[in-house]
């Protein structure tokens, strides 16, 4: 049964054909999305820094086909990533307007055609399904608003994070916000395990434009997705411990955003990153996605913050490369570093300079 509160009323449409574009960034989690129910439902509730240059546009063009909202369940599309039709793109993109098609069933009037592109390269090992989620449910929900014009712009949002959340859990991070929390957290007002929301208390001036620098490390396809990482958290013997320990981690982050306490924020973004490792290496079956050189950077990121009092840090996604998170007045000296002492862990010497962002927008 779909969650009531999004689904749209039936309609004979009167657009006949368009266009829509949105850009959408991707975003890092300090507290990690790390196991999932049924529906994209999180198992514990996270919070992301939003970023700005790593991100994905995507425009939606679209045709009407038919004046009948019942008959086909399949929706027609194509799609064309970084001028070139993508024939292996399509099946992750079918399975989301098929998750989404009880929400908006005005989708099946219409056939489509996914025009995309990163701003960073695709064999980056940075993973585009937050930022491609996202654009491209903000496109579904443009083509909405035309349909339905009194959406207002707060429900536009909110179906836009529920939508992407559906296409993948960390896109619904990637709507709005520099700040973002996902998932029911008892001191969050709010919080919602269906779609993410603005974080809604003080953020210290520090962490405003905080800088995030993503060291590369292994540029290949992850061995294990996210997906299957998220369902063997079913059943692992430190799951529910792992799930508490998330909410604890958010409700001691509040008093650390407002204060700006980056010694205390280092400690829970450090044990976020290096738990989420460990969780994976304790499944069953367990399985490794950091590197040699993904403990190299670790262990001179620790170097440089013991002998220099800079307050950096790093935190991990679902694979091998190291974000090093830091203040903005740090910058030029921790690029020294980067170029000095940490490139020749990268692929290629390869690393992108990035920093919390505002989240997506219309183009
Ligand atoms: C480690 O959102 O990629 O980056 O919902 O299956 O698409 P699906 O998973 P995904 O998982 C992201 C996991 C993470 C932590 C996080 O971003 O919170």
């Amino acid at each position: 049964m779909p969650d009531k509160e999004f689904v749209a009323a039936d309609l004979k449409t009167t657009a006949e054909s368009g266009s829509v574009s949105w850009e959408a960034p991707s975003n890092i989690a300090l507290v990690k999305y790390w196991g999932k129910k049924e529906n994209q439902i999180p198992a514990n509730p996270s919070v992301s820094f939003t970023l700005k240059n790593c991100k994905t546009t995507t425009t939606l063009n679209y045709v009407k086909v038919s004046e009948d909202t019942s008959i086909s369940e399949e929706i027609e599309f194509d799609v064309i990533f970084e001028g070139v039709k993508k024939e292996s793109f399509k099946p992750k993109i079918a399975a989301f307007f098929k998750r989404i098609l009880p929400y908006c069933a005005y989708l099946k009037q219409f056939k489509f055609e996914v025009v995309s592109e990163n701003s960073f390269p695709h064999s980056s090992g940075i993973a585009s399904s937050a930022s491609g989620m996202s654009a491209l449910a903000l496109c579904v929900m443009s083509l909405e608003k035309e349909l339905f014009p009194e959406v207002t712009e707060d429900y536009f949002y909110k179906k836009a994070s529920f939508l992407a959340r559906l296409g993948s859990g960390s896109a619904c991070r990637s709507v709005k916000g520099d700040l973002v929390v996902w998932g029911a957290h008892k001191e969050i007002p709010f919080s919602s395990d269906e779609y993410g929301i603005e974080y809604p208390f003080k953020i210290a001036d520090v962490f405003k434009d905080f800088q995030d620098t993503i060291l590369l490390v292994d540029k290949g396809k992850k061995k294990v997705s996210s997906t299957v990482g998220h369902n063997l958290m079913h059943g692992h013997p430190f799951a529910e411990a792992r799930f508490k320990q998330a909410h604890d981690h958010l409700n001691a982050l509040i008093p650390i955003f407002e204060k700006g306490d980056l010694e205390q924020f280092i400690k829970i973004v450090e044990r976020e990153a290096l738990t989420l490792h460990g969780m994976m290496m304790s499944s069953d079956p367990y399985f490794l996605l950091m590197k040699p050189n993904t403990l190299a950077i670790i262990n001179k990121i620790w170097e440089k913050r013991e002998e220099s009092n800079i307050p950096v840090c790093f935190t991990l996604d679902a694979g091998a490369n190291v974000h090093m998170l830091y203040p903005s007045k740090n910058k030029e000296e921790i690029l020294e570093f980067v170029k000095n002492e940490l490139v020749v862990y990268c692929e290629n010497g390869h690393y992108i300079c990035d920093e919390i962002g505002q989240g997506s927008k219309k183009l």
